[in-house]
């Protein structure tokens, strides 16, 4: 097995290294990932140069955007990206914009060296497979390059040029972190103008997002088309995510809770349940009996958690539901809040940073089951 499989298979978000800066220069100004023939682009009149190139040349392009902290999770949308385009284009930027004022924007992960080590392998990787494409470009812009009027504000009153995609970015995640889908749809909406891509990919894992991003495609008769991959879990099941790694040891053991509530919604659904009662209760209630289960614990011993939100919403509007129309299914999503672990015990691992309190989300679609004849 080549090294950037064994990377996939076993690159547990416990084990990404936080040590590299994004500002390792020496690799920064290279404009090229070292050993490969993978661009680095930092400002935008180049990547649009090489972008008319590969135009001329018809070849299409496929974007990834991310925040880098590069999983597997991400590793899988560039593979479904090699697979259908013949370039691939990674972006790698923290946008401020989508982080709210009291967010981790300071302490997200930066891991440069990492990433482009994980881009490099799965790079050979797919040339060993006789993938279509390859990984041709990483982007990866300061903020001076993606906000040339200034670091965008993160209060929901800032003034600047924001897309804001409404209803449905008001919604689940939104009504919580109010700012948030304001930032992804105007980062994207710039990444897509910047890039021009064929098509763009996106996670399933944040669900709100790609609905978010799909609407504003459509409504801004926009040209890429909008792919979603699967979500990419841990052994156990839990999702992939970049902030994992701040949870540690104990809540680590915990954090199957969202998905277990979830689960259950599903078994209800795939039991014949169609209402909220019949579908989402029983997944609160468990919810309500895991936390008060952790509570009836020591201090030392207990994970203290908060539910964001369970949600039982129609796939394309967001709304909630009463009751499920089996020709359109639904969207089953919820977000826990893990908070920092209460008296630790010598020497617990706390995770990155000590543990600082961690937004974990998760989503199961619910397909329809009658088939409407077109
Ligand atoms: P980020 O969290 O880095 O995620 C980048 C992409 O990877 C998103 O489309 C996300 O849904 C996908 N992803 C994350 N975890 C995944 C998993 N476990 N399985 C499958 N896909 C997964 O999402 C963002 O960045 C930002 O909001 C961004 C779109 C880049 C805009 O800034």
């Amino acid at each position: 097995m080549s090294s950037a499989k064994c990377a996939i298979r076993y690159l547990s978000t416990s084990s990404i290294h936080f040590a590299c800066k994004i500002g390792s220069r020496a690799t920064l100004n290279k404009g090229i990932i070292p050993n490969t023939s993978i661009k680095v682009f930092h400002e935008i009149p180049p990547l649009r140069q090489w972008r008319r190139t590969q135009l001329l040349a018809h070849r299409s392009v496929g974007l990834v955007p991310t925040m880098g902290a590069l999983h597997a999770g991400h590793l899988s949308l560039i593979k479904q990206a090699a697979a259908e385009n013949n370039c691939v284009v990674i972006s790698i930027y923290v946008n401020p914009a989508q982080f709210g004022v009291s967010e981790d924007l300071s302490s997200y992960p930066k891991t440069w060296e990492a990433d482009t080590k994980l881009l490099k392998d799965l790079d050979r990787d797919l040339a060993e497979d006789g993938a279509n494409g390859s990984i041709s470009a990483v982007f990866a812009p300061t903020t001076a390059v993606m906000y040339p009027n200034g670091t965008p504000g993160q209060e929901a009153d800032a003034k600047g040029s924001f897309v804001t995609i409404t209803p449905v970015g008001e919604k689940l995640e939104g009504s919580q972190r109010p700012t948030f889908f304001r930032g992804v749809a105007t980062v994207c909406m710039k990444l897509f103008n910047i890039v021009q891509p064929e098509r763009v990919y996106f996670g399933q894992k944040d669900v709100q997002q790609t609905v978010v991003i799909k609407k504003m495609v459509k409504d801004f008769c926009m040209e890429p088309e909008v792919k979603i991959g699967e979500t990419i879990r841990e052994s156990d099941g839990l999702a992939m995510s970049s902030r994992n790694v701040y949870l540690g040891e104990r809540r680590r053991k915990e954090a199957m809770a969202l998905s277990r509530c979830l689960k259950l919604a599903e078994e209800r659904y795939a039991a014949g349940g169609r209402t909220r009662v019949e579908v989402l209760e029983p997944a609160e209630a468990l919810a309500q009996a895991m936390m008060e289960a952790q509570m009836a614990k020591k201090p030392e011993e207990r994970v203290r958690y908060e539910v964001g939100y369970l949600s039982l919403a129609d796939p394309e509007s967001l709304e909630e539901l009463t009751e499920i129309d089996e020709t359109r299914g639904a969207i089953l999503s919820g977000a826990f809040k893990m908070l920092p672990v209460e008296s630790p015990k010598e020497g617990e691992d706390l995770g990155v940073e000590e543990g600082p309190a961690v937004r974990l989300i998760d989503n199961i679609i619910l397909e329809p089951v009658v088939v409407v004849q077109e």
